[in-house]
């Protein structure tokens, strides 16, 4: 069944922003990934108007949602491409933009460095773990499936990429590093950068594709703070 697929593509060279339709032949419940990949296949790559097009920039890597590579908006909604499936019998059309708060570097391929940079320079990162209860370990293994994708903070109503609030990925980090060395200087940092801008939306676990529990990382930050 036939599907159209919008793509708002953005030129690497000039940043000018459009939108382009491309036609799909949808076999069963494609993936976004696989209709992406699969256009790209294309031996001449002609739009729905059968202009010459330029091969879409977009991001993969394992293709099993958990790299986070593929995070980009799917039909309005933030989403992994991987993840995401298409059923021609529900939907003719599929539109797909890259996420928005992030510099768009080409079509659908976004700057996410800010992630690692914000975490690098206030230093969480895990060192060494502690002992740990069975309950402490089972939330913690679950923190440290984190994919830095960047979904949370797309649809997070208090980050916008630019103050000192730092987003979910942050507190879930803060507290992984927290576990493993409980000093002051991580609670300093989680108080500075994420306590004080959280507004508890929790939009963030709704959205999380490893589906890890924001709410569990923030409140045992909060009681460790107060010893
Ligand atoms: S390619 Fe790794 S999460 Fe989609």
């Amino acid at each position: 069944m036939n599907i159209d697929v919008r793509i708002k593509r953005t030129d690497p060279v000039s940043g000018e922003t459009q939108w382009q339709t491309f036609e799909y032949d949808a076999l069963g419940k494609p993936s976004v990934a696989k209709i992406l990949e699969e256009i790209n296949l294309r031996e001449q790559l002609t739009d729905k108007d059968g202009k010459a097009a330029r091969r879409i920039s977009w991001e993969c890597s394992c293709l099993q949602g958990v790299c986070g590579a593929c995070a980009m908006v799917i039909d309005g909604r933030p989403a992994l491409a991987c993840e995401t499936f298409v059923d021609p019998s529900a939907q003719s059309e599929v539109s797909i933009e890259p996420l928005r708060k992030f510099h768009v570097v080409a079509d659908l391929v976004v700057d996410r460095s800010v992630i690692d940079k914000t975490l690098l320079e206030s230093e969480v990162y895990i060192k060494d773990y502690n002992e740990s209860s069975p309950d402490e370990f089972a939330h913690r293994y679950q923190a440290s499936k984190c994919l830095k994708c960047g979904l949370c903070l797309e649809v997070c109503p208090n980050w916008t990429g630019t103050g000192k609030f730092a987003g979910a990925l942050f507190a879930n980090d803060c507290y992984l590093v927290d576990s493993a060395d409980s000093s002051t200087e991580i609670r300093d940092e989680f108080g500075k950068h994420f306590a004080a801008g959280c507004s508890k939306s929790l939009s963030c676990m709704k959205v999380c594709p490893m589906k890890i529990e924001t709410i569990a990382s923030i409140a045992k930050m909060n009681r460790r703070k107060k010893r």
